[in-house]
């Protein structure tokens, strides 16, 4: 068995780095709770939807909601926007409220599954082939900005992970698709977001102290997290990336 152990912190160029991340099997630890299964850093997308896939028991640390009164920790929401300070658009992909074009409450869809598919149709504008063929194509690079609201330990926290994907497959037109404008909001600036959200830091094994046993299964326990600790299948190969650039 290996085990090769590695730990990134935040370099001191971006103090609370929006989109500092840790991947360990493929599996991108955010600044939260939540595990990104799914797409990897830096991929180009493109079909139907945008399609992501959120682990919000932090690989079965976590219990699902209901969470018992008062808990030790729990993800109150995720909201999520797909945003480019290249091409000027900020949507809406998730904003707890469903609308033609946005989604409802990440922690609330899929009832009993620890993973969340995000399934969003691409809005109109993105429609297109390749990369962007003018100044003016709203196609190209864009963060996707997964925010949680969580509590761990006992502190309630609120942080904003930033995902990185290149629009640039092939997005076929429909006449089903929303209007980009009907989805967008401001862009904040990078300073105003970072004191928007708290510095915080997830490495990834440190346990999360579980809630009271009591009602709700899901939770794996701390069977579940030894096992994923210390499990014969693991093999710890940790990569820490930062893409402060792109
Ligand atoms: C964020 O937390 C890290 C590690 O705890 C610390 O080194 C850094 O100074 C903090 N940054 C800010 C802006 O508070
Ligand atoms: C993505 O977010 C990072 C910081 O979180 C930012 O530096 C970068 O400019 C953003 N990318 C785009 C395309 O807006
Ligand atoms: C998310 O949870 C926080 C903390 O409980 C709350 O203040 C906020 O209004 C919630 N946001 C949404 C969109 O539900
Ligand atoms: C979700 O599942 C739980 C437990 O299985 C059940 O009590 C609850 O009613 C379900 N909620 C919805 C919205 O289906
Ligand atoms: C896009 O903008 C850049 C920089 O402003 C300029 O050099 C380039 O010619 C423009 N491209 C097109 C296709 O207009
Ligand atoms: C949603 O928006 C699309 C595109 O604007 C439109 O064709 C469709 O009728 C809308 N659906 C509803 C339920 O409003
Ligand atoms: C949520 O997003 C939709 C689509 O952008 C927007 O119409 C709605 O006003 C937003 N709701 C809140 C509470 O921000
Ligand atoms: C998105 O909405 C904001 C706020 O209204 C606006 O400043 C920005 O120009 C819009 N983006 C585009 C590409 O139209
Ligand atoms: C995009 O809009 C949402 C909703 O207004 C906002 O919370 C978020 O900070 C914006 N994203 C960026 C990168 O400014
Ligand atoms: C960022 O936005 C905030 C709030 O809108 C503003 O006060 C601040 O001056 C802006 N900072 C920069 C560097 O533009
Ligand atoms: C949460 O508590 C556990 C167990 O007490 C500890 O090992 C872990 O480092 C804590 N995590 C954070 C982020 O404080």
């Amino acid at each position: 068995m290996l085990f090769r152990f590695s730990v990134a912190f935040c370099l001191a160029v971006a103090a609370r780095c929006l989109n500092a991340q840790q991947i360990v099997n493929g599996q991108i630890f955010t600044p939260g709770i939540a595990i990104v299964d799914s797409p990897q850093p830096n991929t180009p997308l493109g079909g139907d939807y945008l399609q992501v896939a959120i682990d919000v028991s932090s690989d079965g640390q976590l219990q699902l909601p209901p969470y018992p009164s008062n808990p030790k920790s729990a993800i109150w929401n995720i909201t999520i926007f797909l945003s480019s300070y290249v091409t000027g658009w900020n949507f809406t992909i998730s904003n707890g409220t469903a609308t033609n074009g946005s989604l409802g409450e990440i922690m609330q869809q899929e009832n009993g599954s620890t993973v969340k598919h995000v399934n969003w149709v691409w809005p109109d504008c993105l429609v297109g082939t390749g990369p962007p063929s003018n100044n003016n194509s709203a196609r190209g690079l864009y963060n996707v900005s997964i925010r949680q609201n969580f509590r761990l330990n006992g502190s309630d926290e609120y942080t904003i992970f930033d995902l990185p994907i290149h629009i640039t497959n092939s997005i076929p037109a429909k006449n089903t698709r929303p209007s980009c404008a009907s989805l967008n909001n401001t862009l904040w600036n990078q300073s105003a977001l970072v004191e928007s959200a708290n510095n915080f830091t997830r490495i990834p094994g440190t346990p999360i102290q579980e809630n009271a046993k009591g009602g709700s299964e899901g939770g794996l326990g701390v069977a579940g997290m030894l096992d994923w600790r210390t499990g014969l299948h693991v093999m710890w190969i940790l990569a820490a990336i930062f893409m402060l650039a792109l």
